[in-house]
């Protein structure tokens, strides 16, 4: 295999892909065909919360390839992993989040939760906010806040409206026609944004109102990242449809939304089989998932998260570092300007840290590395960053 075959048959999401040769990963470290070790900053955009092939999650793999991979699309057979993950799941989340249904991804997962808050309140009209991601398949792309990456892909869902996420003046919008209200808990493209000045207890409250339902995206701040298994906890805000995926499995293709028995159970009939899937809840990652689970909520990662902040929002002090946005270990260091954030991140590529960009903000550079990085990867990394920033020197024009 050449590198030019990845350009040749593989298809391309962006014309100049960082274009890394993997050799293998192993906790913090990804580990070029060269033989170079790269500190990772990024942890797979949030996906490997453990690290990268965590021992507990390898094992679990494992075993159940040993056991069965697949055997019926999803729902019709009792599989051990799906149901044990969901059973524990459920026992980490409010009440009426009892009952998962999962599926391949966090797109996926999102269409699920839409059509569930039609299905169940028989209405059409879905809420959104401006500089939302929720995924790229036609659902989600309908509900994304960005025109700029989904007008050549229009007509898309009708009936979508958009708020400004912590704008309470915009809230009036959601009324009695609303089927459901979608944000982020914390806005991930758009820059690592929090819900501010109880802005999410005034959603739900709104949502209450008009009987609306309030999705929340937990795809990215989920599994303990921001230093709460999930971070409506941090908020005061408990969704009717939760939304999650990444994290969940460690690295492989996941995704699930959860909700109350009686919400998920309309989506059995009338019509029948209202979402199926093929491969969602796969035992090989439904495995995964649960070893997961059971490792973060097992252990001291998710407290250790909020320390490791900490270190982090102390070590990034520099002239050209003009705020930290974000929360536990979903950061994002905000530039000056797109030509320091661009040699930022591709000086650290070459020097074995890997950063990356963020989807609607081009000041910031994303910072979310595994939930298990050490104390001294972070002090490595930190001090490549500063190290890389002191050396930046802005493009004469000529
Ligand atoms: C907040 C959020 N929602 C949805 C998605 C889509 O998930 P996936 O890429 O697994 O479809 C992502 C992925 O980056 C995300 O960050």
């Amino acid at each position: 295999m050449s590198k030019e075959d990845f350009f040749t048959y593989q298809a391309q999401t962006s014309p100049h892909p960082l274009g890394l040769e993997i050799s293998h990963a192993k906790g913090s470290y990804i580990y070029d065909t060269d033989g170079n070790a790269h500190l990772d900053f990024v942890a797979g955009v949030s996906a490997c919360g453990l690290g990268h092939c965590h021992p507990k999650v390898v094992k679990a793999i494992k075993d159940q390839v040993d056991r069965y991979m697949h055997v019926m699309v999803y729902g019709e057979y009792v599989q051990q992993p799906a149901v044990e993950f969901t059973k524990l799941l459920a026992a980490h989340l409010p009440k009426d989040l009892e009952t998962t249904y999962l599926v391949n991804s966090g797109t996926e997962a999102m269409e699920g939760a839409l059509k569930l808050a039609r299905r169940y309140t028989g209405r059409t009209q879905i809420i959104a906010a401006h500089r939302a991601y929720h995924g790229n398949t036609m659902g989600s792309l309908s509900i994304m806040g960005f025109e700029e990456r989904k007008s050549a892909f229009r007509p898309l869902l009708p009936d979508v409206r958009f708020i400004n996420f912590n704008a309470i003046e915009d809230l009036e919008k959601i009324t009695d026609r609303t089927a459901a209200v979608v944000l982020e808990t914390i806005q991930g493209g758009a820059g690592f944004i929090l819900p501010q000045n109880g802005y999410l207890e005034k959603v739900r409250e709104r949502c209450n109102e008009v009987g609306a339902l309030l999705i929340l995206d937990e795809i990215q701040p989920g599994f303990g990242r921001t230093g709460k298994l999930f971070a409506f906890e941090h908020f005061n805000c408990i969704p009717d449809i939760l939304v999650i995926g990444k994290g969940m499995a460690s690295g492989l293709p996941v995704g699930a939304f959860v909700a109350s028995h009686k919400m998920m159970s309309t989506l059995q009939d009338h019509p029948k089989l209202g979402h199926i899937t093929t491969f969602g809840g796969n035992p090989v990652i439904a495995a995964a998932s649960l070893a997961t689970l059971q490792e973060i909520t097992g252990s001291q990662l998710i407290e250790d998260t909020l320390e490791k902040e900490k270190l982090f929002r102390k070590l990034l002090v520099h002239p050209l570092i003009e705020e930290i946005r974000g929360k536990g270990l979903m950061l994002a260091l905000l530039l000056q300007n797109k030509e320091i954030v661009d040699h930022l991140i591709l000086t650290a590529a070459k020097e074995g840290l890997i950063l990356f960009w963020l989807l609607f903000e081009p000041k910031a550079v994303r910072i979310s590395p595994p939930l298990t990085i050490s104390m001294k990867e972070i002090e490595k990394g930190c001090d490549q960053i500063l190290d890389i920033l002191n050396r930046y020197k802005p493009a004469t024009v000529n």
